[in-house]
Parts: C-alpha cells; sequence; structure tokens
C-alpha cells in the first residue's frame, strides 16, 4: 500500500471484531512506527500496549469509575482547550452529527448517545489497546511529537489491514490509570488508541469524515 492510499483510507474505526492480533505483528508495528520523528530524537513517548485479561482490566477499572460518573476525574490537561474558535467548534458539532446519523441516534436522544459514547471504554470492542505515556513535564513540542508517533501507528495500521481509533477520552481516568499502570511520579497517560481488524458490517465505520478546503487552512506565498 502506498501512502497516500494510506492516508486517504485511514478513518477513525469505531466497531472492531475481535479477532486477537498476535504479539509478534504488534510488536514489529510498534518497531516500525519508532521511525516517527520527534525534535531533537527526544522520542518523548512511552506506549502500554494491552490485550486479552490486561484489556479487559482496564475496561473493568472504567465501568467502575464512570458508571454513573461519566465526566470522571479531574485533569489540568483538558481534551478541549478553553477556547476554541467557532470554526473548530462548527467542525465538532458537525462530526458529532455525522456519527450520530450513521448510527440512527437522533439529536434529542442524550441518554442513547451517551451510551454509544461509552463505548469508547471497551476500546470500541478493539482486542488491543495502546495507551501513550508522557512526563507531564515535557512541553507542548512533545505532546505534538507524539502525535508524530500516533498518526505514524495509524498509517501502518491500514498497510496490515487493521484500522485505529485515537482516544483522548482516556484522559478522563488520568489519576486511576497513572495507578492501574503503575506509572512512574512524573508520568501520566495522554492518549489510548484502539487497534484491531474493522468490522465492516458496523454502520459507525461508514463515516468518512470533512476537511475545511484547503484556501481555509493553508496559503501558498511565493510560487
Ligand atoms: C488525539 C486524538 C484523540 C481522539 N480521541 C477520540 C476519542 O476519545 N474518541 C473517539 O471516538 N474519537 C477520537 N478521536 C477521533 C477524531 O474524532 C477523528 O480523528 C476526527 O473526527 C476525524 O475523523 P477521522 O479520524 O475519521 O478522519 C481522536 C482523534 C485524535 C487525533
Amino acid at each position: 500500500m502506498d501512502v497516500s492510499t494510506a492516508v486517504k483510507q485511514r478513518i477513525s474505526t469505531r466497531g472492531f471484531l475481535d479477532t486477537p492480533l498476535p504479539k509478534a505483528e504488534v510488536e514489529q508495528w510498534l518497531k516500525d512506527a519508532q521511525r516517527s520523528p520527534s525534535g531533537g530524537n527526544l522520542q518523548p513517548w512511552r506506549v502500554i500496549a494491552v490485550s486479552g485479561e490486561e484489556r479487559d482490566k482496564v475496561v473493568q477499572l472504567a465501568a467502575a469509575k464512570l458508571t454513573g460518573n461519566p465526566r470522571g476525574e479531574p485533569t489540568d490537561r483538558p481534551i478541549y482547550p478553553e477556547h476554541i474558535t467557532d470554526a473548530q467548534n462548527a467542525r465538532r458539532f458537525r462530526v458529532g452529527e455525522m456519527m450520530y446519523e450513521k448510527l440512527g441516534i437522533p439529536r434529542d436522544d442524550k441518554a442513547g448517545r451517551l451510551t454509544w459514547f461509552m463505548r469508547n471504554y471497551n476500546f470500541f470492542n478493539a482486542p488491543v489497546a495502546l495507551f501513550f505515556v508522557l512526563d507531564e513535564r515535557v512541553g507542548h513540542g512533545q505532546w505534538g511529537h507524539t502525535g508524530m508517533l500516533m498518526q505514524t501507528l495509524a498509517l501502518l495500521a491500514e498497510e496490515r489491514g487493521w484500522g485505529t481509533c485515537m482516544q483522548e477520552c482516556w484522559g478522563v481516568l488520568r489519576p486511576s490509570l497513572k495507578t492501574h499502570f503503575g506509572l512512574d511520579e512524573h508520568e501520566m497517560v495522554w492518549c489510548g488508541m484502539a487497534v484491531g481488524i474493522p468490522d465492516k458490517d458496523d454502520p459507525v465505520n461508514a463515516l468518512y469524515t470533512e476537511r475545511a478546503e484547503l484556501e481555509e487552512f493553508a496559503e501558498l506565498r511565493g510560487f
């Protein structure tokens, strides 16, 4: 598969088959993605991959902590910043509407939407999940560089016939995950990623999100 095809066909997969992924293949995938660049080659990331019982334990932890309390635990690194522009807000709204339309869950069915959202905490049935761990003392640059690792993983997953969904929603369980994974004093979980074979029959995987026009995000000067 060429890179352009991988970039075009990657979507956030939110419905997986429960087919397990072999450990050796997951290890090779992680090794391949480690070629991702990072400023000063700091490689500021650490990845914890869970499968089988270890995966299930995380799901159980989430159920115990989030049932009746979907907002979870406080964090000083919220998923969305206090200020987002009107254009950004509109895009966020739009993607939500498109997704729930595919699922047939109407706007006024708040409970139905929440129930569906909570599938995040079962990794949308994916057999493998990654957690991206950062030293909380790093700067904003290192968060960005970790994003490069995540996108490289997502593209290499396409090549393998796997799907991925990045999951910042796990940020609502940072203190619990820190304890659960036995992280060092300064470590924190930034983001999760569900990984597995996409369920092609799941209607949510038919969602192909929109992007702003070129003129909205790029300026070409001096050509
Ligand atoms: C860092 C990051 C975190 C994300 N967290 C979540 C999440 O918690 N749950 C979810 O369903 N999607 C999550 N997404 C997926 C985005 O909603 C998705 O990338 C965006 O709507 C564009 O759609 P696409 O990935 O299908 O192109 C996340 C994406 C990124 C890059």
